[in-house]
């Protein structure tokens, strides 16, 4: 393993969507390629720490050197975030799933043949950021949070990071003109206590860099053997 700033630390990061049944072939979705989560995930390792990468059914494959934790649905999710704690700092960059269909079946729905179509219910997933925002034992030092807007970017980041009780939010429009949605590049602006800070647009590994670089710089001197 690489020997660097965040050797010693332990950063879990989750990524990629989640996929939240309807039936045995059937789910629904957030868009969510896991490309910057992944990057995420690949920066902090080379920084040194120790990476749970608890990810859903991304496109792209996860980085090696971290251990890799699969889920597919957001409930799954939170519980492979609660077995992988303790942990230094947190990464949520998921795209989970807000709700989950209520009536799944257990088996795969059939056409009726008299054109009628099924009613999907829906209930509320836990939010896996505000949940570990709110810890009140074991709660990592710094948890960050993304905020994939369309409009209103800065006002709706910054009241997240009130209501998850994150300590940062990586905030970024994602509406389509921007083509940022499945793209290489990345354009966010870094949301703390202190304000705000645009960065310029970069390649998302870039972005996973700098981000990784600031978690170790809040971090601070690693444990000493
Ligand atoms: O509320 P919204 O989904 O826009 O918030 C985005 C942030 O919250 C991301 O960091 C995402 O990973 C996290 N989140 C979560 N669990 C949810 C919904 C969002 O961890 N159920």
């Amino acid at each position: 393993p690489a020997i660097g700033p965040l050797t010693g630390r332990h950063v879990l990061v989750t990524s990629g969507p989640t996929h939240e049944p309807i039936d045995p072939v059937r789910y629904i979705a957030n868009r969510s390629s896991g490309a910057q989560g992944t990057a995420i995930a690949a920066a902090l390792r080379d920084l040194g720490a120790r990476v749970s990468f608890v990810t859903g059914p991304a496109e792209i494959p996860p980085p090696a050197g971290v251990e890799v934790i699969r889920v597919q649905t957001a409930r799954e999710m939170r519980e492979a975030v609660e077995a992988a704690l303790p942990a230094d700092a947190a990464v949520m960059a998921a795209a989970v799933a807000d709700w989950r269909v209520a009536n799944a079946q257990d088996h795969k729905i059939k056409k009726d043949g008299i054109g009628s179509a099924p009613v999907l219910e829906f209930s509320e997933n836990p939010d896996i950021l505000a949940w570990i925002g709110r810890l009140r034992e074991g709660r990592p030092r710094l948890v960050v949070g993304f905020a994939a807007e369309t409009d209103d970017v800065l006002a709706h980041a910054s009241a997240k990071l009130q209501r998850k009780r994150a300590d940062w939010i990586v905030a970024n429009d994602v509406s389509p003109a921007t083509g940022i949605m499945g793209g290489t590049e990345n354009a966010v602006t870094l949301i703390t206590a202190d304000g705000a800070e645009a960065w310029p647009r970069m390649p998302k590994d870039e972005v996973a860099r700098k981000l990784a670089a600031r978690i170790a710089e809040a971090l601070g001197q690693p444990p000493q053997e």
